[in-house]
């Protein structure tokens, strides 16, 4: 078969590009290793930029978002026992930001593109291979159910995430890769309980790491600091209510509702940039280039983003016969992704107890958390960064 744009992934970049191309009238195949079902259980974070809500407007696709996503205008800060907040409406000059999960956007991506009755290869497996980027005729091949597929076209979008065959394809050489690791994970849990708060809780202490995040009045997420060779299956319940309610302050100790986890798992922390995005007539976009530590939630918006930029060059290219959108995808992509790696990086650190830091670790993302609730200057700077800095 022939199309315009092979897209590998049918995670929310792959999904998300897939709706915007079709929009524009541009053709478009995705292939996705696993099945629908299997993508719509990973449970990742929650926090929409209002760009990202924009773009699934955009795509005709928000009704959900708005009846369902909670509006939040300001987080909590949580250390030395108490809880600061910061109000990001006020600091970012009247933005905020839409707790609304990834899965639910997934989900409605996935709704739409089979409405629309567009090509999906679901359950490919490890079978898919990307072949002459570097030319103009490249092409993708698959096996699904037993029977090879061989998808000509002009372009390849590669959104298969971190593990995927796209920045694999690529040759080492042509590939420069910048990665850190933490020396800890998240053990999350998914509960439906009423949050412990209206808004998101961060909180820094003596034990780690705690979050309080939701999906909706009636869901709970929750997340704890644990060292990285933990396995989740050695956590009862009651065990992460124990240690959650101690990183916590009596307030919320106290209102903390707790019941039985609908899903827990344990997520590393990593921080990683692959240049350049684009190699030929392949890009690269969201995970597939990059990974961010969680803490801030800017992995599905940085996806957003640069799908954003790829549907805008590849549009220019098909209705206005420009390439000048392709050539400066990859330096639009990074000038931003830089920017959330930082912001990511500076967050996870300042929250995060590392194993190294001693007592003098402690005292000094304190004093910087004092200095962050109690300077105009420096809590705008998180608020700029929390609520998505200007494309
Ligand atoms: N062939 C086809 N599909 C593949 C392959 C492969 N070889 N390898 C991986 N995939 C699929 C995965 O199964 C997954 O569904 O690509 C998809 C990639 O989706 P994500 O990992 O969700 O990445 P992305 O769409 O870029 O979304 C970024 O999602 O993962 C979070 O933290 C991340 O929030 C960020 C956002
Ligand atoms: C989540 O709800 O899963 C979540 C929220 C905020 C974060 C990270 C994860 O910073």
């Amino acid at each position: 078969m022939r199309t315009q744009v092979a897209i590998i992934g049918a995670g929310p970049s792959g999904l998300l590009l897939g709706q915007l191309l079709s929009r524009a009238g541009i053709d478009n195949v995705i292939v996705e290793r696993q099945s629908a079902q299997y993508v719509l259980g990973r449970i990742r974070a929650g926090v929409l930029e209002q760009v990202s809500v924009e773009m699934l407007d955009e795509c005709g696709l928000g009704a959900r978002m708005h009846r369902e996503g909670l509006v939040h205008h300001g987080i909590e800060l949580l250390f030395k026992g108490a809880r600061h907040r910061i109000d990001l409406h006020d600091l970012s000059g009247g933005k905020s930001v839409m707790v609304y999960g990834q899965t639910e956007v997934t989900h409605d991506l996935m709704d739409a593109r089979k409405v629309q009755g567009l090509a999906t290869f679901y359950e490919t497996g490890d079978t898919v291979k990307l072949h002459d980027f570097d030319g103009a005729r490249p092409k993708v091949s698959c096996v699904q159910d037993g029977k090879a597929h061989e998808i000509e076209c002009d372009f390849i979008a590669g959104c298969d995430g971190y593990h995927g065959a796209s920045r694999a394809s690529v040759p080492a050489s042509a590939l420069k890769t910048y990665t850190k690791d933490y020396p800890f994970g998240w053990l999350g849990v998914l509960a439906d309980v009423p949050p412990v708060s209206h808004e998101l809780i961060y909180a820094n202490t003596g034990r780690g790491f705690a979050l309080c995040s939701m999906r909706s009045p009636t869901r709970s997420r929750y997340y704890v600091q644990v060292p990285l060779q933990e396995k989740a299956e050695a956590w009862s319940d009651a065990a992460f209510w124990d240690e959650l309610r101690r990183r916590l302050d009596v307030e919320a100790r106290e209102h903390l509702v707790t019941g039985p986890s609908i899903e827990k798992s344990i997520a590393p922390l990593r921080s990683f940039v692959a240049e350049p995005m684009r190699f030929g007539r392949l890009f690269l976009a969201g995970d597939a280039a990059h990974i961010v530590p969680p803490t801030g939630a800017k992995g599905l918006n940085l996806a957003a983003t640069d799908v954003k930029y790829l549907s805008a060059a590849l549009i220019e290219h098909y209705r206005h016969k420009s390439d000048r959108g392709i050539d400066d995808y990859s330096r639009k992509c990074l000038a931003r992704v830089w920017k959330a790696e930082r912001f990511s990086w500076w967050f996870t650190s300042l929250m995060h107890k590392f194993p190294d830091a001693g007592d003098i670790g402690q005292k000094l993302q304190e004093a910087e958390l004092d200095y962050l609730v109690s300077s105009r200057a420096a809590s705008t700077a998180l608020a700029e960064n929390y609520v998505g800095l200007p494309l």
